[in-house]
């Protein structure tokens, strides 16, 4: 198995260019199942996820090409006519799970593989279930499998999410356009990433309103045709990267960020004082001397502060001048990266939801691994302002979810390499 291996203390400078949003992708993609004619992605991301994805829509009878080095996804669904998605791919990813609301739209029936226990919680579907089940869905769980049916298709209905549900709303939003009459969705998810699929959907035909707000009002239409369009920036690679110089020091220019899909964590690097400023091709960041600040981080939905930066987060705390506390609201399990960079020297104390961080000096480098995508990113972050050298097992985290992730630090300065085969 693959591992990264850095030597810790170089300062960064140059610019890392910002890739497509991995999880505008996963949700984008299977609209290609609303419509008869081609649906193109451009500014796509090349991760294994994404890779995932497609292997899941060719199991559906989909066709997914992927054209100038991966970065346009062409796709097709006119002759998708299969309506399960096995446990063998689900089980992968549980951003399969967002077929759901197509496949019940188009075919007016799916069965989803149950994704399962995932390391960072148990992220269940009920949200899921209830709201395709307000609009008429019948829905049983049987062999693992979600059965649904909705004889005569799917009807439009008020729904109100009892949780902002990222997954829930894109879902909801999806079955609704081509559903009988009007869908209203309160309490929806306000992510940038929902913004994006719904103007991928209006794109190929469909009546929306209220994106980015909590509350989405859907009219559906006879049938939805083909379109073009690009992925919106990845926010949170935007912030991983963002961090490398706040951690190392130094100075880096981040191609493509956008502050207004960053805002809360840019507050709080402010607070933290690191400079973050805009230029014409995204967004500058710069630490010049001294420690960091201590800042407290509480994640929510957006526009909250983003759990899938709060590991990130912690490992600029752990060298800061003071005590943090971080409050982890989303997710109930994931802290699984402060043992290992206590391994690395820092002082982190969790208990349930809150992690307390108390500043050390230096951290010193360590073998490490991780059990997820985010918790992974945060080791090399860490890594990156740690004395010696640190070894990060278990790659194949970091390869669902960054994109060139070695030469993007390299290119800046980072003393980092991938190394292959077992140790
Ligand atoms: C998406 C992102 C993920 C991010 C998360 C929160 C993708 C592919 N993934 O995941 O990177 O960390 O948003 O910003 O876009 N929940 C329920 N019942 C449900 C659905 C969710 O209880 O039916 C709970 C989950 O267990 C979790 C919380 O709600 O505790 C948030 O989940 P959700 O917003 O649905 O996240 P995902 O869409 O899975």
């Amino acid at each position: 198995m693959d591992r990264i291996v850095i030597q810790g203390g170089a300062e960064l400078s140059g610019a890392i260019p910002i890739a497509g949003a991995k999880n505008a992708c996963l949700t984008l993609m299977p609209a290609t199942l609303l419509s008869d004619e081609p649906l193109t992605l451009t500014n796509a991301p090349r991760l294994s996820d994404i890779r995932t994805m497609t292997e899941l829509l060719q199991s559906l009878g989909a066709e997914v090409t992927a054209l100038n080095d991966g970065k346009v996804i062409a796709m097709s669904s006119h002759k998708a006519n299969n309506h399960v998605a096995h446990y063998d791919i689900v089980r992968k990813m549980r951003a399969s799970n967002l077929v759901l609301g197509p496949l019940l739209a188009r075919h007016h029936r799916a069965e989803v593989s149950l994704p399962g226990g995932c390391a960072i919680g148990a992220r269940p579907m009920d949200l899921h279930i209830t709201a395709l089940e307000a609009m008429g869905a019948t829905i049983e769980l049987r062999d693992g499998y979600l059965h649904a049916e909705a004889q005569g298709g799917l009807k439009g209905a008020e729904i109100t999410l009892d949780f902002a549900s990222v997954g829930a709303t894109e879902n909801t939003v999806m079955a609704a356009t081509l559903a009988k009459g009007t869908t209203v969705l309160q309490n929806a998810a306000r992510e940038p990433e929902i913004v994006d699929l719904v103007k991928c959907l209006r794109a190929m035909g469909a009546e929306i309103e209220g994106e980015g707000t909590s509350t989405i009002t859907i009219e559906g239409v006879e049938r939805l045709h083909g379109a073009t369009h690009p992925v919106v920036t990845d926010r949170i690679e935007l912030g991983t990267y963002m961090l490398a110089p706040a951690i190392t020091g130094g100075e880096v220019e981040l191609l493509g960020g956008r502050l207004d899909l960053v805002e809360s964590f840019v507050a709080k690097l402010d607070e933290a004082g690191i400079d973050v400023s805009e230029t014409p091709r995204g967004l500058m960041v710069k630490r010049s001397n001294g420690r960091v600040r201590a800042v407290n981080v509480v994640t929510e939905p957006f526009p909250g502060f983003p759990t899938d930066l709060q590991a990130q987060m912690m490992a600029l705390m752990c060298t800061a001048d003071g005590v943090s506390v971080l409050e982890e609201k989303i997710f109930e399990n994931r802290f699984m990266h402060a043992p290992e960079l206590v391994r690395m020297g820092a002082d982190i104390d969790v208990q349930g939801g809150h992690a307390t961080v108390t500043g050390v000096d230096k951290l010193r480098g360590a073998p490490v691994m991780a059990t997820d995508l985010r918790a992974s990113v945060s080791l090399i972050l860490a890594a990156l302002a740690a004395e010696g050298e640190t070894v990060v097992n278990r790659v194949y985290h970091l390869d669902r979810g960054y994109e060139h992730v070695v030469a993007k630090l390299a290119g800046v300065g980072a003393r980092i390499e991938r190394v292959h085969g077992d140790v």
